[in-house]
């Protein structure tokens, strides 16, 4: 996902330092080549060896020995670099760049570069709500810097309070956001995921294996790419991604009316969910005992996404199709019955695709019957392959209206 991007990473003094230790871990596990720069203070608490062995490259700590050795080639690294984050950011650095002091290399280096700076603060609750504080950062974000918002909980200090440097996920997240050409902006897409759970009884339902992955991945790289993007989740256990509008629902009733409350404002539709074809015709108040056998009345549940391609208008509809067998076949059938702009078909039994697993192996069909294979790959990745279909896609509709 960060493969050939070149990071800064500030880290100045607070006890939070040791979790840019995980950052690092994070942006390398990526595929993104991490310079380290450390103020003295942050020395304090994380030994530069320790970012040294981890990012492979060395830790900048001071810009007098830095000119000395006459390693001037590596403040082209402000220009060379995709995005400047610092995590943590204590009160004091906020303070020195909002200033416009610039007395040691990761302040020169803010001063310096041209790149994305996104800003993790970390300090105690009293300093954050500090009106000095939130001024400094008022005037930073005015000029165009970009800050995380520090997490609620339990201080190093002993308070608890927001001051707490953001999860280490979520400030990946924001780096992704900010490295992503916005190629969906203007575009307002609605993202089901999950399955559905139609109630048996109190205690039993009827659902599927659908974990969330897929559809919570697309949505999370729609917003990345610039789309307003709506996440309609059946039950699941992933956590809601930070920030994105998220609406849960359990039926596939309450899904179909989620998204025709929705669907007006829409521009896509990618119907990612897992939805339970037939409901219990009853739902028993009680538990079902075990009785001798039990016989159980379905009646069908409405096909959503063909309900959708009946009023598509210039939507751009993308369907899924989870098949056992003749998967060309049956997801082409599905595109032309469902009135769709592409669908993305996998065999659900295929080892490394489907339901629960962190990856899948997909086909993407066109409108006009063109099929691309792919390989095994991670759900985040399969999902920027989509959403680069669904951008190409888009511009042919456009074209072609
Ligand atoms: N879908 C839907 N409403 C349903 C069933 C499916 O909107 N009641 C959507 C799914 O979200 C998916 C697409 O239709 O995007 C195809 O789903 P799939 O389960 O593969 O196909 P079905 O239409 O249910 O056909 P079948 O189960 O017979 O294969």
């Amino acid at each position: 996902m960060l493969q050939g991007k070149e990071i800064l990473l500030g880290v100045t003094g607070g006890i939070a330092a040791y979790k840019s230790v995980l950052l690092l871990r994070e942006l390398t596990k990526e595929g993104a080549n991490v310079h380290v720069i450390m103020t003295k203070s942050a020395q304090n608490f994380v030994a530069p060896l320790t970012f040294q062995t981890l990012s492979g490259n060395p830790v900048t700590t001071e810009i007098f020995t830095l000119f000395a050795s006459s390693k001037i080639g590596h403040i082209s690294l402000a220009d060379r670099a995709d995005l400047l984050v610092i995590a943590p950011a204590t009160a004091n650095i906020i303070g020195k760049i909002a200033n416009g002091i610039a007395d040691d290399f990761l302040t020169t280096m803010v001063m310096a570069t041209r790149v994305p700076v996104l800003f993790a603060p970390a300090m105690n609750t009293n300093m954050w709500a500090s009106p000095v504080v939130q001024a400094n950062i008022t005037r930073l974000k005015s000029m165009g810097y970009h800050f995380m918002d520090p997490a609620e909980g339990e201080l190093a200090c002993g308070t608890t309070g927001r001051g707490k440097l953001a999860d280490v996920d979520e400030i990946v997240e924001d780096i992704k956001t900010l490295l992503y050409p916005k190629d969906l902006a203007g575009e307002k897409i609605l993202v089901t995921a999950g399955p559905t759970e139609e109630a048996i009884d109190p205690a039993r339902c009827i659902t599927n294996r659908s974990s969330g992955k897929m559809g919570y991945n697309l949505a999370m790289v729609a917003r990345r790419r610039g789309a307003e993007v709506i996440l309609i989740s059946g039950p699941s256990c992933l956590p809601v991604p930070c920030g994105l509008p998220t609406i849960h629902c359990t039926t596939a009733l309450e899904m179909q009316q989620i998204i025709n409350e929705h669907l007006e404002e829409a521009t896509m539709v990618i119907m990612a969910a897992a939805v339970a074809d037939f409901r219990p015709a009853e739902t028993s108040k009680t538990k079902i005992k075990r009785l001798g056998t039990h016989c159980l009345d379905l009646e069908p549940n409405p096909d959503i996404l063909a309900g959708i391609g009946k009023v598509k208008g210039d939507r751009f509809l993308v369907g899924f199709a989870a098949e056992t067998d003749d998967l060309i076949d049956n997801a082409q059938e599905k595109m032309k019955r469902k009135n769709l702009d592409m669908i993305v078909a996998n065999d659900v039994t295929a080892c490394g695709a489907g339901f629960c697993c962190d990856t899948n192996i997909i086909k993407i069909i066109e409108r006009d019957g063109s099929v691309h294979d792919f390989p095994q790959m991670s759900k985040e990745k399969v999902a920027e392959v989509i959403l680069d279909h669904v951008v190409a896609g888009r511009k042919k509709m456009k074209k072609e209206s």
